[in-house]
């Protein structure tokens, strides 16, 4: 077993530069299905939800090439079976973007998606309705997900609840369905946008991509295309975040500063000092921190995949502050682990009320998903004492190089490997 091992209380300082986002990258290698031809994505971050994407392709017969570390050349043309096993699909979520990918490619598709998360439920029923919408035979059998037609027809469809996963699988099965569909009601997302120019620069039609209403006229051909990521604005924040709980000085680079916005405000009503470049950001803080409420809501309201390191961040600010979760049903649990740590946080539900301390002190925790690791992450940084990082795995879905990133900001933090022989005997 791996995890980190953290010795607290140094203040990050220096510069380092965002990869790739993760959000935009686990539909974008999808939509390479789309076109049966050769694509070239630059700037595709290296974290494990890409490498289980490529896995996938190769399964189904693509042929996936690193060109460089972040650069991959796709070729889906060999593709012939329309189908994710449950063995394949089960350690992503995002691997239902292949039900949108398929049907747009081959008016059929059968994948087997993973179910809840730790987070709470994660039902697909808007992406069902907008694939029916669009004319698709929807079924469940055994775990499987049949969607087929004998051809798409555009449609006008709107969304019952604010969903970035129906945004992304209706605009994947509807850029070759013929005639126009409207989606209303969108999610207004950064990576749906780049999803939307990844397919316009296959040949798509799709206009208003990051408004709530997204307009796609079906085309019969996409065809292959060189397309680079845009920057990830959920590590973005964490650096921020990190930056401002250790007391830091840190220019965060390649970023877009408008994806940024709601976490700068945040951080600027804490008292963290916030200066914005034309593709970097920097974040400074030699004040105590600032009581805030914060209420997260789908894009341009704070990200939910911020609150967690927001939340951390609150736990050591003079006052108390109030956090709302407004898109996710369960995303507190990680509070236990925070609380080993010293935290004064009470949840009720969707609402965190903390009581910010002085200083967290160390402890052995354990990521519960992905963006708690990355908030107990930043809760070791910054507490006395040497703490240990377990299932460090989810962490590593998401952010690429968090070691080397972390270290060349000063920060004292290494990965060990325990056998688990050892670690059962001393259980
Ligand atoms: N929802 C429905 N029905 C649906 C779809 C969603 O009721 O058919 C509800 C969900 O239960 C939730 C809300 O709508 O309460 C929003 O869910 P959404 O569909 O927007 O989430 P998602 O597409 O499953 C993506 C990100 C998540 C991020 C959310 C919200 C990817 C791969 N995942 O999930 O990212 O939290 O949007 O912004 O893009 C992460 O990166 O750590 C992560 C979990």
């Amino acid at each position: 077993m791996e995890k980190y091992i953290i010795e607290g209380g140094n203040r990050l300082h220096g510069e380092v530069e965002i990869s790739g986002a993760k959000n935009a990258v686990v539909a974008i290698i999808p939509a390479t299905i789309l076109a049966k031809d050769r694509c070239v994505i630059e700037n595709v971050p290296n974290i494990s939800d890409v490498t289980i994407l490529f896995r996938i392709l190769r399964d189904l017969g693509a042929k996936v090439t690193y060109l460089t570390k972040n650069s991959v050349e796709i070729d889906t043309s060999y593709i012939a079976e329309p189908v994710v096993p449950y063995e394949s699909s089960r350690h992503l979520r995002a691997s239902y973007y292949f039900l949108g990918a398929f049907l747009g490619r081959f008016s059929e598709a059968h994948v087997s998606p993973p179910g809840g998360c730790n987070f709470g439920v994660r039902p697909i029923d808007q992406h069902i309705k907008g694939f029916e919408a669009l004319g698709a035979e929807v079924t469940t059998d055994y775990g499987f997900i049949h969607a087929t037609a004998k051809e798409l027809f555009g449609s006008h469809i709107y969304l019952d609840v604010v969903s970035v996963g129906a945004t992304i699988n209706i605009m994947l099965a509807a850029v070759k369905a013929k005639g126009l569909t409207i989606l209303e009601n969108a999610a207004k997302e950064p990576h749906i946008v780049d999803l939307a120019n990844f397919l316009n620069s296959m040949g798509a039609d799709i206009r208003g991509a990051g408004t709530d209403v997204i307009k796609i006229h079906g085309v019969d051909v996409l065809r292959g295309t060189t397309y680079s990521i845009i920057p990830d604005q959920i590590e973005a924040g964490t650096y921020m975040t990190m930056a401002a709980a250790t007391g830091g000085d840190v220019l965060i680079k390649n970023v877009i500063p408008k994806h940024l916005e709601s976490i700068t405000d945040k951080l600027l009503q804490a008292g963290v000092e916030v200066t914005e470049y034309d593709d970097a950001i920097r974040i400074c803080r030699n004040k105590p921190l600032k009581k805030v409420n914060v209420k997260t809501m789908p894009h341009p309201g704070f990200p939910t995949d911020m609150q967690p390191q927001m939340t951390t961040l609150l736990s050591i600010a003079q006052g108390t502050s109030i956090v709302t979760e407004g898109v996710w049903d369960n995303r507190f649990k990680y509070v236990d682990e925070l609380r080993r740590m010293g935290a004064k946080i009470q949840v009720d539900g969707k609402v965190a009320v903390v009581e910010g301390i002085p200083e967290l002190k160390a402890a052995p925790v354990k990521a519960t998903d992905l963006r708690a690791g990355a908030a107990l992450l930043q809760a070791a940084l910054c507490a006395r004492g040497i703490s240990e990082l377990e299932d460090i795995h989810y962490i590593e879905r998401g952010y690429e190089d968090i070691i080397p990133k972390l270290q060349n900001l000063g920060a004292k933090i290494k990965k060990v490997s325990t056998p688990d022989s050892i670690l059962s005997q001393a259980q």
